[in-house]
């Protein structure tokens, strides 16, 4: 089986120390550096935006997946191909045009992901799963780190690979972001995720270059 790959989200990190913290994913085990946008309307909460991402990309040796909780997220596409990302993740609920906005963002070199919320439905996909590289579960509601996870998403998991399956092939990546501890990573992973996102697991714990190791190999 292919081994899954590790992403840190910064919201949980010590913000004081945004250098400090990118150092360290640089340095562990981590595949991708998980960044989430949020505008304070699609989710309750306001975290960063372009410029903090831009210093970011600047030190990260590793390749971004940005993850944008904000409506109208087409508007820009050309932002995140600009600052370097190598994964957009749009939300299917904010997408009038999603096969339009998942064409553009192609078309700006960048991979394509489309995230649902706990309580999309995976069949919402049907007609689109060919056309992306990778879904991102969100197995809580979006706007927090330190969440906990909401158990119906495992079955979510096998219902995506199942889809992902009939249309011929496992090219499509899944990624489960919230909530995900040792316990929950290993049951996602189980359930066929491919890429696990970890905030305040990594970096509230002791060791987060340790937490990572740990994760990669759950
Ligand atoms: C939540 C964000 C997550 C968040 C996860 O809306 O999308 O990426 O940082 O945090 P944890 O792992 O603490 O649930
Ligand atoms: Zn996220």
């Amino acid at each position: 089986m292919k081994q899954h790959l590790v992403a840190p989200s910064l919201l949980s990190a010590d913000f004081l120390h945004l250098q400090e913290a990118v150092e360290m994913v640089n340095r562990s085990d981590a595949d991708w550096l998980h960044l989430d946008v949020m505008d304070g309307v699609f989710v309750p909460n306001i975290s960063f935006g372009f410029p903090v991402i831009e210093a970011i990309s600047g030190i990260c040796h590793k390749p971004l997946d940005i993850h944008l909780m904000i409506v109208e997220p087409h508007k820009f596409i050309k932002e995140v191909a600009e600052i370097g990302a190598y994964m957009m993740n749009v939300h299917c609920e904010t997408c009038t045009h999603l096969h339009r906005t998942v064409t553009a963002i192609h078309e700006a070199g960048m991979k394509a992901g489309v995230t649902l919320n706990p309580h999309t439905p995976v069949s919402m996909l049907e007609n689109i799963i060919a056309d992306v590289d990778m879904v991102l579960l969100m197995t809580v509601n979006p706007g927090f780190g330190g969440q906990s996870f909401i158990e119906g998403s495992l079955k979510k998991v096998e219902q995506l690979k199942e889809l992902i399956l009939s249309q011929g092939g496992g090219r499509v990546l899944i990624e489960v972001d919230g909530g995900v501890t040792m316990e929950t990573g290993k049951q996602l992973v189980q359930a066929g995720a491919n890429v696990i996102v970890a905030g305040s697991c990594i970096f509230h714990s002791p060791d987060p270059l340790r937490t990572i190791r740990d994760l990669k190999t759950l």
